[in-house]
């Protein structure tokens, strides 16, 4: 059999408001590494910060309508970490009104061609529920861009519906509704749970192995219970 190829790097590039991407590329990355494979991050950085909560429920409205229209979100430049070349990239950010967030549309405007042209990409969505429609759009772009779309990678917040959307909503809003004696018990968090940083950990595995091993990564099932995709 041959040798795992360890000098494999992955690049991700992501963008994350409320800390539930990061917090699973944190483990997706510690999986990767665990292969040997490694690991380079590229934080997309608003020109203007967006601070989170939005803080009412009049302005989380009016972020909900913007982003539906795919308001664009300016962002620094990229640093040099992105000029190296890389096997594979990792697109990760949230769904902002069935769409890519802004900083990512702006990073397709500016930068999409150079970036992902000839490259292996696999999206990495992190979502209340609702991720169709963003990731049939993502894989449109990255394939305007002449990108490799393998395989992608998408995890749903655990609470069920409804309460999964007015829990949300409530805490774009600045509210607590994991702390409202009524709404605890149908919605006991925002986000993801440890289970799934643990699911993600174990992708991280899976998408090391392949990397190095030059495994198919069409083979790859990110399709589980646990990620809410299933
Ligand atoms: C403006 C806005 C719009 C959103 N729209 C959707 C949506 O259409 N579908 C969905 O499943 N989640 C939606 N969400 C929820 C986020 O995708 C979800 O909370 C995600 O886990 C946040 O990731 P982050 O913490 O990395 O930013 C929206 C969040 C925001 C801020």
């Amino acid at each position: 059999m041959a040798t795992p190829d360890t000098n494999k790097k992955i690049l991700f590039i992501c963008y994350s408001l409320s800390g539930q991407t990061s917090s699973l590329l944190a483990r997706l990355a510690k999986g990767i590494e665990s292969t040997g494979v490694s690991v380079t991050t590229e934080r997309l950085h608003p020109v203007k910060q967006i601070h989170f909560p939005f803080g009412s429920i009049w302005s989380t409205l009016i972020m909900m309508l913007v982003t539906f229209f795919r308001r664009r979100v300016p962002i620094e430049p990229l640093s040099d970490k992105c000029q190296e070349s890389y096997d594979l990239i990792i697109l990760a950010g949230p769904t902002w009104s069935y769409n890519p967030s802004g900083p990512v549309l702006s990073l397709f405007d500016r930068d999409g061609e150079r970036l992902f042209s000839k490259q292996n990409v696999i999206p990495f969505i992190s979502c209340r529920g609702y991720w169709r429609m963003h990731w049939f759009g993502l894989k449109s772009l990255l394939k305007k861009n002449k990108a490799t779309v393998p395989n992608c990678i998408i995890f749903t917040h655990t609470s069920k519906e409804p309460w999964r959307t007015l829990g949300v909503f409530l805490k774009l809003a600045g509210k607590n509704p994991e702390r409202s004696p009524f709404l605890s018990k149908r919605y006991p968090r925002y986000g993801h749970d440890r289970n799934q940083q643990e699911e993600s950990f174990r992708f991280g595995t899976m998408l090391g192995e392949a990397v190095a091993n030059d495994i198919a990564l069409e083979t790859l099932n990110f399709k589980t219970p646990l990620s809410g995709r299933s």
